[in-house]
């Protein structure tokens, strides 16, 4: 039962579409109306700007981090908190508050990863980041960032929920990116920066 709660709670916190309530507050829209039509930060960033993309960037994360800590609190397992996680990941994709269309999870992935697989995370992140600063493209950093993932979790001997956690992970950001990845494979996919 407290696994049940742990995954309910998570998905309900994960479904708090961060990018569309600043985007009603500040600019009276549906971000999923505008820009890639995705409800997250990168997609703030280019339809509300910097400021708005950071608050929708740390709240989506903060998410991911709250879930996790439910998790521990309820079940005080691994299990339990890649439960929570995962299912704030899910909450954020599919959110029931705002008719299941949500976002692609990164941001959300990222407070969890950062909560339960600190150092898979930062040598994930690191070569995300340095592929962002030369492509500027989110997506692309997104994906490689979950595809290192799993790999680091296993290299550097995380409990094997987390691997599994981190694979689930990826194979949800692949679903959610696909229109991404097709326009990655005709290049023309939006780069930070261009319109
Ligand atoms: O976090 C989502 C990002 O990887 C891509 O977003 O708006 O460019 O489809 P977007």
């Amino acid at each position: 039962m407290p696994y049940i709660f742990s995954a309910v709670i998570g998905y309900l916190l994960g479904s708090i579409s961060f990018s569309y309530l600043v985007g009603r507050y500040k600019a009276g829209i549906d971000i999923r109306e505008h820009g890639s039509g995705n409800a997250g930060a990168t997609n703030t960033l280019r339809v509300l700007g910097k400021q708005s993309a950071l608050i929708v960037f740390l709240a989506d994360a903060l998410k991911g981090v709250m879930s996790v800590a439910a998790g521990y609190l309820l079940t005080g397992t691994d299990a339990g908190m890649a439960i929570g996680g995962l299912f704030s990941i899910i909450g954020h994709n599919w959110p029931l508050f705002f008719n299941f269309r949500g976002g692609k999870g990164v941001a959300t992935t990222i407070g969890v990863v950062v909560s339960v697989v600190f150092l898979p995370g930062i040598i994930a992140g690191i070569i995300a980041i340095i592929l962002l600063v030369i492509s500027r493209i989110v997506s692309l950093a997104s994906l490689i960032f979950l595809t290192i993932l799993p790999i680091a979790v296993l290299l550097t001997g995380q409990p094997l929920v987390y691997f599994w956690m981190s694979l689930a992970m990826a194979v949800m950001a692949y679903w959610r990116h696909r229109t991404n990845i097709v326009r990655l494979i005709q290049g023309k996919e939006n780069r930070l920066g261009r319109k």
